[in-house]
Parts: C-alpha cells; sequence; structure tokens
C-alpha cells in the first residue's frame, strides 16, 4: 500500500475506531501493569487484537493500548517517548493544573481517585479492553488471567453492564457521534466551512493523517530500519517510519452517577409531576428520555448526516434556529459538548451577509462567536455503562440498588488539549460557556466556585415571552473516581513495541 493512499489502512486500525462493538454487548477492560518485560512483550507480539477491516468479527475481539509509563517499561526509548504528546505523557490525573482546568476538583480530586490517581503504582501501563457476544466474556477474561500471570500484575478489571442503548440516568445514549471520512474526500486546505457538518477529517482520530487544519498531529517517526521496516512510512515524511500511522488516543474517565439524586433533585424541582420531571431532565440534557432532539431537522441536509429519514431525525438538526435556547437550552449537555456551529456564525449564503458576520457588526453574530467552532473540538464516544439500571420510580422510591453505577466514559481522538480537554475543560466544566453566568454543565458540573465567583450550581432555561427558569443550587450528580490517558496503536505499532 502506498504511503500516501486516499483510503485508511483499515487492517493496521484497531476496530473501535470504526465499529464500537456494539452487539458485543459484553465487555471489560483490564487496568495492568508490567512485571516482566519479556513476557509482556511475548504477549503482545501475538494478541489477537481485533481490526477495523470489515467481515464478521469474532465472538471476542480484543483491543490493547498503552500509558506513557506502559511504553517507558516496555523498553521504548525517551527520545521516541518524547514525540507522543506533552498531555498524554503528563498523564490525566498527576497535575494539580490539569486537575483545576479538567474540573477534577473537590470530590472528583485525583488524589481520591480509585485508579489513575498521582501515584505512580495507580496509573496503568496497559489497557486491554475485551468485548464479547452474550456469554463468551466470563472464560476469556479467566483465560487472559492465565496467560498473564508472568507478564502483568491485574491492578483491576473494570466491569460493565449492557444497558440496553441507554446511560444510568435512563436516556438513550450514543446517538450522535461525527462521521469519519475514512476515504479522505474533505480537501486538506478547507478553512472555510461556514455551515456546521458531521464529517470530520481522518487526522481528527487517527495519527499520520492531515487533520482539519489540514497538518499532521506531531507522533513518533523512527529510522525505517529493523523491526521499524515493518512500520507504515509518514506521510509527511516518506522516508521515515510512523509510529503514530493508524493509531489514536484514547480517554478513558470512570464516572459515578448518582441516579437517585438526579431524579430526586429534578422530581423536587417539578412539584413531583411525572411529565414536568421528564421535561426538565430532558432539558438538562437536551434530548428526551428516548433519544428524540429537542429540535426539528434542518431544511438542508447535513453533510456527514446522511439523508435516511432516521438518521435526519436523529442528528439533522443544528441550534441555528433557537439561538436563544427556548427549544434546548443553551446550557443542556448535548449543546455544551456539541454546539453544532461552524467557522462562521450562522446567516444567509449571501456576501454582505457574510462580509456583516465577518467583521462582527452584528451584535447577536458577536454573541454566537463567543463558542470556538466545533469541528476543532470532535471526539468519538465509546463509553460503556457499569452497575445496574434502575427506573425512574426505583430511583425515587428511596429503595434504590446500592450498587455503584455509572459510565466507563471511552473517547478517541488524535489531539488531546485541542478535543477531550478543551470540551471537558471549556465546554463541560468551564463556567463562561457561552456567556452564561455561574453555571457549568448540569450533568457533569462539579458545582465548585471559580475563583473571586460565586458556586456554578445554576441551570438557566430560556422561555419564549417570559423570563427565563433559573434553577439554583443543583447538586452534583456525577463523581470521577478514575481515568487516565493511552495511546491506542495501529496493529503494525502494537507489534513494533513487542519487539523494541
Ligand atoms: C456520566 C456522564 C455522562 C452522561 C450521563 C452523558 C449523557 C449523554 C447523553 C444522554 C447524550 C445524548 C445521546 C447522544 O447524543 O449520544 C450525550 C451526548 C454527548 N455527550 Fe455525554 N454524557 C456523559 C459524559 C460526557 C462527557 C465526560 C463528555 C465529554 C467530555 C460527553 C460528551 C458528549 C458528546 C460530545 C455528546 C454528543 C453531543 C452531540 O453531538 O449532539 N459526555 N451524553
Amino acid at each position: 500500500m502506498s504511503a500516501t493512499t486516499a483510503f485508511a489502512d483499515f487492517a493496521d486500525v484497531q476496530g473501535l475506531l470504526r465499529f464500537g462493538y456494539k452487539h458485543h454487548v459484553e465487555s471489560a477492560f483490564a487496568l495492568l501493569r508490567v512485571r516482566n518485560r519479556a513476557a509482556a512483550r511475548a504477549w503482545l507480539a501475538s494478541a489477537p487484537v481485533g481490526s477495523a477491516e470489515t467481515g464478521a468479527p469474532p465472538p471476542v475481539v480484543l483491543q490493547v493500548a498503552f500509558g506513557a509509563e506502559g511504553l517507558r517499561e516496555l523498553g521504548v526509548p525517551d527520545a521516541v517517548r518524547s514525540a507522543f504528546a506533552p498531555e498524554f505523557l503528563a498523564g490525566l490525573g498527576t497535575d494539580a493544573n490539569r486537575a483545576r482546568r479538567l474540573g477534577d476538583l473537590g470530590v472528583n480530586d485525583p488524589a481520591r481517585w480509585q485508579w489513575g490517581g498521582p501515584g505512580p503504582e495507580q496509573v496503568p501501563h496497559v489497557l486491554v479492553m475485551v468485548y464479547a457476544l452474550p456469554g463468551r466474556l466470563e472464560p476469556c477474561c479467566r483465560e487472559l488471567e492465565s496467560h498473564w500471570s508472568i507478564a502483568f500484575e491485574l491492578m483491576r478489571w473494570l466491569s460493565t453492564t449492557d444497558m440496553g442503548g441507554v446511560e444510568p440516568f435512563g436516556f438513550a445514549d450514543g446517538l450522535s457521534q461525527p462521521q469519519i471520512d475514512w476515504a479522505r474526500e474533505i480537501p486538506p486546505e478547507d478553512h472555510d466551512r461556514l455551515a456546521y457538518g458531521n464529517l470530520s477529517c481522518l487526522g481528527e482520530f487517527l495519527l499520520g493523517y492531515p487533520n482539519e487544519y489540514g497538518r499532521y498531529t506531531a507522533r513518533p517517526l523512527l529510522e525505517p530500519a529493523g523491526a521499524a521496516a515493518h512500520l507504515p512510512r509518514a506521510e509527511d515524511a516518506p522516508d521515515r517510519a510512523d509510529l503514530g500511522r493508524n493509531g489514536s488516543y484514547l480517554v478513558l474517565r470512570t464516572l459515578k452517577q448518582d441516579v437517585p439524586g438526579f431524579w430526586r433533585y429534578v422530581d423536587a424541582q417539578s412539584g413531583a409531576d411525572a411529565t414536568q420531571r421528564r421535561q426538565l431532565a430532558e432539558a438538562m440534557v437536551g434530548r428526551r428520555v428516548d433519544g428524540q432532539p429537542l429540535l426539528p431537522p434542518t431544511d438542508e441536509p447535513i453533510a456527514g448526516v446522511g439523508t435516511d429519514p432516521a438518521s435526519r431525525a436523529k442528528n439533522g438538526f443544528t441550534f441555528d434556529g433557537d439561538p436563544a435556547g427556548v427549544h434546548c437550552p443553551v446550557g443542556a449537555h448535548i449543546r455544551r459538548a456539541n454546539p453544532r456551529n461552524a467557522d462562521l456564525p450562522a446567516g444567509t449564503s449571501g456576501l454582505v451577509s457574510r462580509a456583516i458576520r465577518m467583521l462582527g457588526f452584528d451584535a447577536d453574530v458577536l454573541h454566537a462567536d463567543a463558542v470556538a467552532s466545533v469541528r476543532f473540538h470532535r471526539m468519538l464516544r465509546r463509553g460503556r455503562e457499569y452497575g445496574v439500571r434502575m427506573s425512574v420510580s426505583e430511583a425515587l422510591s428511596g429503595r434504590a440498588p446500592q450498587v455503584e453505577t455509572g459510565l466507563h466514559f471511552i473517547c478517541l481522538c488524535a489531539d488531546l488539549a485541542r478535543q477531550f480537554e478543551f470540551v471537558q475543560g471549556a465546554w463541560i466544566a468551564g463556567s463562561k460557556f457561552a456567556a452564561l453566568p455561574h453555571e457549568s454543565d448540569p450533568l457533569l458540573g462539579n458545582r465548585l466556585a471559580a475563583s473571586d465567583e460565586p458556586a456554578t450550581a445554576r441551570f438557566t432555561m430560556p422561555r419564549a415571552g417570559c423570563p427565563n427558569r433559573v434553577l439554583d443550587g443543583l447538586p452534583p450528580f456525577i463523581e470521577v473516581t478514575g481515568g487516565a490517558y493511552f495511546f491506542l496503536p495501529g496493529v503494525r505499532a502494537l507489534r513494533w513495541l513487542a519487539t523494541v
């Protein structure tokens, strides 16, 4: 395959990027530390990792990713490691400034995490993700443990629960994802996209391909000699072997959800009226419980959404027609996580309209421009729920099962700072998003005060023709209990890591 092939090399990409393994409803994630380097490499050299090639996937699929310290333990020289992203090298739970930026404060402080916190022994070296068809997970995990006994110390298994496509609060999840431009149809220098689109450059998710800036994200490039001769060549430096190509960064965060606390709060704000309770919760999420958007599809199709009625109904909407947030509050979770805007605020296509918007002569446009263009801040979500699924009435009954429940949030991106950290820090945890005062994400916010400011425990719901409804005193509903950054290599890079 040539270095500048138009299509991604699916055989070299781990399948999680393309498939998400939805039919493999059972899954468990092993957090491992290298105990014996030679034995670890031997296992990695032949680990049966599923690729992104089409065809019936096997009943059990493995995906393997590495922490920065894990690469060191496997013998990757520091000169090579240092070309990975600085956020990856620093780690998710090890730096107080990062914790502050991401809202990991108070009960979310990494020092309290069950795994991934500041102590070096807390951080996993290797992450093995096991996806299985019903009934196939347990025996596979036991078999893996027997293979690993010399190579790795098992820190813990993160177990998951199939909740049938909903997250623990009861909302349909996994509905909106960016469409990856696998065929590389987006021109490399496309700086001027005036309408929101759902199609993202390959280089936003895979290292070694051009991203939305038409640039290649930094990653280690090696002499193509010895074992490195088997690595793909770098497109932007064809005489170098590309250790990053077809790989991605993976963020894993364990988010414990207080399901009874969420529904009790919403119930109290709704006078125990079931319809109002549901509508309030839907305003906080930004979609209906069954996943329907709060806004109708746009008249024009959206690139990357598809034209079939089911995709249009699910994702064919933007917030352009609802600038004040009357239908979907501006601070709702999905509007913070993906404001569905473009490089220039929405308007008509004429030259004059465009010039007015570009020069900032329109006050409404200036306000809409307070939120950065979303095409540089997308992520692929691959999270899995854990714990127990409970109904709203069970959650409110006072007899909810006492089982820790939540989401192992997983996302993939090629630039940790610009994608995951920006969305989490500026849009979800940030108290300045869209100039909303004293608010952070209604589901995820830690409600703490930023320095010299009041608490961020507010949620504003604009209403047509009457004053906003403002909720105050939101309690936190989510606690971060673990997390780490990983590198999910391409398959050939994985084999190189086993031989380096
Ligand atoms: C326990 C924590 C969380 C819960 C319960 C939750 C829940 C949801 C729900 C119900 C949806 C709508 C369904 C969908 O579009 O797939 C959604 C969408 C989304 N969430 Fe979350 N989420 C959580 C954490 C996060 C975090 C930590 C991030 C990012 C840092 C995030 C980013 C997103 C994004 C990007 C979307 C899609 C928005 C869109 O494209 O319309 N979520 N989430």
